[in-house]
């Protein structure tokens, strides 16, 4: 059965669509596949279906199979039962207005990424779609910083490590640091692992395939997370 790994914010342009589609990129990559079958989906569950778009930029390179279906319902409360893929990665919309889609797409997953921007501003929106929809969905959760400017300094990446801290919000040891090379991807018809072979793209590059083994690593558990006082980590089972 697939792992479904929801990409989930509902803030708009904090990195959820970058994310899902160079995470998904890297773990197909790595796990191979042949030419007419994939062992990984990309789904998009946004009705402005800017993954969509991507993906159809990228066109035969895409290193994963892919479905726009925010308005197929039945789909998305079955993304469970999928049984040809090993793992399906969910781009969700940055839009209170589409809660309901997020809602029902919790129902189907086994981990939830949230991306987070290193930035005061990205703090109260990412506070309510954690407590008031993933939180209460009772699935695993993991916060992502996405974004940093290493050229900025780390003022803003330590406050916001501090604010996760201070929540004890489980985190992603991996920081997705910002480069141009994602930013033009999109339009460029690219994703990660199409990047140029420079040291500039490796690095890019190694972010997502770290960031990978660790959602991977977690086989869809619980983090071992700040929450875990005394180190002591309860396994869950599968
Ligand atoms: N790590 C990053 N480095 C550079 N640009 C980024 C990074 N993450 C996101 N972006 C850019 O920020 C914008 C918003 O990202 P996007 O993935 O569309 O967010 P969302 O899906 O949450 O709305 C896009 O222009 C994207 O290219
Ligand atoms: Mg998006």
């Amino acid at each position: 059965m697939a792992r479904v790994h929801v990409i989930a914010n509902q803030k708009g342009g904090v990195g959820k669509t970058t994310v899902t589609v160079n995470l998904a990129a890297v773990v197909a990559d790595t796990l191979g596949g042949t030419a007419d079958s994939s062992p990984v989906l990309g789904v998009s569950t946004d009705p402005q279906a800017s993954m969509l778009e991507w993906a159809q930029r990228v066109g035969d390179e895409l290193p994963f199979d892919f479905e726009q279906c925010h308005d197929n319902p039945t789909l998305l409360s079955k993304l469970r039962e999928i049984k040809q893929y090993s793992h399906i990665f969910v781009d969700t919309p940055g839009s209170l207005e589409d809660e309901s889609i997020l809602q029902t797409v919790l129902t189907q997953a086994d981990d939830v990424i949230v991306p987070l921007e290193p930035e005061p501003m990205s703090f109260s929106p990412a506070t309510r779609s954690i407590q008031r929809v993933i939180e209460p969905s009772g699935v695993p959760w993991r916060v992502l910083l996405n974004n940093w400017d290493p050229r900025d300094g780390s003022g803003d990446l330590d406050q916001t490590r501090q604010f996760v801290a201070a929540r004890r919000w489980p985190t992603f040891n991996t920081v997705i640091r910002h480069y141009k090379l994602h930013t033009r991807a999109s339009a460029e018809g690219v994703t990660v692992v199409q990047y140029a072979k420079n040291r500039t793209a490796l690095e890019a590059r190694q972010d997502f395939f770290r960031l990978a083994l660790e959602v991977l690593g977690s086989r869809g558990q619980g983090p071992r997370h700040s929450t875990d006082v005394n180190g002591v980590y309860t396994e869950t089972g599968e």
